[in-house]
């Protein structure tokens, strides 16, 4: 499958399991507008469309990047947003959809990763970085601030003194000091970046896909829940999980000592 919308490229890759997003503005170093916002929706819906088709969990991770070489994308795009279009026409907004879709959704962060660009990564599961990358809240300077919870998902990740520094300064950080405050995942150095992205991802998608889909839920749930609460919903999707054909494949393949073919099942 590939398939171009307005700004965004849909791309599945069938033998890995991989779904491609590249947000494709490059001119305006992929800042959100209405059109991008509805398009990163509309892309997930294409893959979780092709998903269905098959048998099993046949979408195993997504990998959402930016078009050209300067940017995953420099935020929201400053031309209208202001403007009632700019949030784009969904109900849910695009971040509330990376944060539910059921497949984990990678970052391919390479350039600039800026305001509602960064909040946009913080939606997301993972955050793989090229060392070349930068990272900021510049909305202080706009007179604004982060307005998808930036300054919340950073002040758990990292600290809320890190939060403060970048939205009350403005200033962009370098990859390796996001990894440092545990806002990024991974940094890999620019020439391996491709290929370490490739393996990271590869990698994802060849777990068993309903414990994956089970750990997301658990690790969101742990953000929004007390712990005893989070104990339970925990205990919950482990009962069912033991259920499924994928453990008793997991379990099998370390008694014969073989790779698991894991289906969703
Ligand atoms: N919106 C619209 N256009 C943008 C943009 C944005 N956020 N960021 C960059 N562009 C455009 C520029 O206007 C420029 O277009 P032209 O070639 O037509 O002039 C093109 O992208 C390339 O940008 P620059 O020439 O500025 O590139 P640079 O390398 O010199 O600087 C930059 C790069 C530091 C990222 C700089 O472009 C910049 O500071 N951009 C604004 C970043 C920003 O403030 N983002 C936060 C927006 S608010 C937000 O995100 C909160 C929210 O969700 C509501």
């Amino acid at each position: 499958m590939d398939e171009s919308l307005d700004t965004v490229l849909v791309e599945f890759d069938d033998d890995r399991g991989v779904g491609t997003l590249t947000m494709n503005r490059p001119d305006a170093l992929n800042a959100l507008n209405g059109q991008l916002r509805d398009d990163i929706i509309a892309g997930l819906e294409a893959l979780e469309e092709e998903n269905e088709e098959r048998e099993g969990v046949a979408l195993r991770a997504v990998v959402l990047e930016g078009a050209g070489e300067k940017a995953f994308c420099a935020g929201a795009d400053i031309g209208g947003f202001s403007d009632e279009s700019a949030g784009g026409s969904s109900a849910r907004s695009h971040y509330d959809v990376i944060r539910e879709f059921p497949a984990p959704v990678v970052a391919k962060i390479d350039g600039y990763c800026l305001g509602g660009g960064l909040e946009t990564a913080l939606a997301c599961d993972f955050r793989l970085a090229s060392e070349g990358s930068t990272f900021g809240f510049p909305e202080v300077n706009l007179g604004i601030l982060p307005g998808a919870g930036g300054v919340q998902y950073v002040s758990k990740l990292a600290s809320p003194a890190v939060a403060k520094e970048l939205a009350m300064t403005g200033e962009h950080v370098s990859a390796t000091r996001a990894d440092e405050e545990g806002i990024v995942t991974h940094v890999y150095g620019d020439d391996e970046f491709d290929e370490e992205v490739d393996e990271f991802v590869t990698d994802l998608a060849g777990q068993a896909p309903l414990a994956i889909q089970a750990i997301k839920k658990s690790a969101d749930m742990a953000v929004h829940s007390g712990l005893e609460e989070g104990l339970e919903y925990d205990y919950q999707l482990f009962k069912r999980l033991l259920e499924t054909e994928d453990h008793a494949e997991g379990a099998a393949a370390f008694a014969e000592d073989r790779e698991p073919e894991f289906e969703g099942k």
